[in-house]
């Protein structure tokens, strides 16, 4: 039988010819778009396969069944391959903009895990918050200090019983100079001495920082802590400054109706040296079965007194002339007290169901 024009490529060999063809045009294509425009030559209505075996209606039984066979096959070759290339290319661009396996982009978001400030921060942000409303400046100071600065610029030499005070962790240290006692500052207090020496008054800040100390921790007790200093000279203050300016600042912290009492102390850098306290803020000051103020309707909350002459003396101010108060507060214990913490020991013992409290 006369072969006719249509189908005259329609031979076994041809198609394979033509898979052969179509597959390493494929291999060579890498975006959607040719992928698309090869599906169209090879597989669409009217494709060059498609046209190929459109010609088998013309061939004999006997051709027809081999060659349609194989024709058919070529066709779901071709089909196999495209899904496969369509695949690949598409896993490429994905892996190409790093998107492979790690962001499914279908999925709802992952909520951020937001930080927040220690409740230490947040006391000490409120506490120095409320003395810069008064006009105070902030500095801080070194943790490692000088016996000097600790101890003898504030009045309290070596041997002098009042160190007992202070259980101190000291640093061995030596150089050329020789031996300078050297420690972790048991206080905020020899910032006093080291700002005045660096300033001239009118002096107003504020210290925070870390102290350390050497003792035995319990609820109330830790080893090392914060504290806020704080130290006013000028010529002409008085004890009323100091007491107007803490006052105000317990009212600030504790609420307006705070009342405020100021008991005699002891304190070798301040003369006269009080203790300040308020009235407890958990029973309104009636003490009566109270666990905040254990019953006595006051809670001490800081040391002060007049800066001692001897300390303006030590850093070359005329005490004839300049007058300064100076005090001392413990944040943890202001925050113990505000928000109701029982044991100084959880602030730093980083359990974070403690610290998402605050
Ligand atoms: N530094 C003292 C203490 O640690 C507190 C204080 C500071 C007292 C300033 C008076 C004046 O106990």
């Amino acid at each position: 039988m006369p072969e006719s024009p249509e189908v005259s490529g329609l031979t076994p060999r041809s198609i394979e010819e033509l898979t052969q063809a179509a597959v390493q045009e494929l291999e060579g294509l890498s975006d959607q778009e040719s992928l698309e425009a090869w599906r169209v030559a090879y597989l669409g209505r009217r494709g060059r396969l498609t046209l190929m075996l459109r010609g088998l209606s013309q061939l004999d039984l006997e051709q027809r069944r081999t060659t349609g066979a194989l024709a058919n096959q070529a066709k779901r070759t071709l089909e196999e391959r495209l899904e496969r290339r369509t695949r690949e290319i598409s896993e490429g661009e994905l892996a190409r903009i790093g998107l492979q396996d790690s962001i499914d982009v279908t999925l709802p978001g992952r909520p951020m895990a937001l930080g927040r400030l220690h409740p230490t921060t947040q006391i000490l942000r409120e506490i120095c918050d409320a003395f810069v409303a008064m006009g105070f400046g902030i500095v801080e100071g070194p943790e490692v200090e000088w016996d000097h600065y600790n101890f003898e610029m504030l009045n309290i030499p070596k041997g002098h019983p009042a160190r007992d005070m202070w259980n101190t962790l000291w640093i061995d240290y030596s150089n050329e100079a020789g031996e300078q006692p050297m420690l972790l500052r048991t206080h905020t207090s020899p910032m006093q001495a080291r700002v005045m020496e660096a300033s001239q008054p009118p002096i107003r800040v504020v210290v925070p920082g870390k102290c350390y100390r050497y003792e035995a921790t319990d609820a109330t007790h830790e080893w090392h802590f914060y504290q806020v200093e704080g130290l006013a000279v000028d010529d002409g203050i008085t004890f009323a400054d100091l007491k107007g300016t803490l006052y105000e600042f317990a009212r600030r912290l504790f609420g307006a109706d705070r009342k405020v009492r100021f008991r005699c102390d002891y304190f070798p850098f301040v003369e006269p040296g009080v203790d300040m306290s308020i009235d407890c803020f958990a029973c309104d000051g009636r003490g009566s079965g109270c666990r905040i103020c254990r019953d006595s309707g006051w809670i001490e909350i800081m040391g002060a007194g007049m800066v001692h002459p001897r300390v303006l003396a030590g850093v070359g101010y005329d005490p004839e002339k300049y007058t300064g108060f100076a005090f001392g507060l413990g944040p943890e214990r202001i925050a113990m007290l505000k928000y109701g913490i029982e044991d100084i020991r959880l602030f730093y013992s980083n359990d974070l169901r403690f610290l998402r409290q605050f």
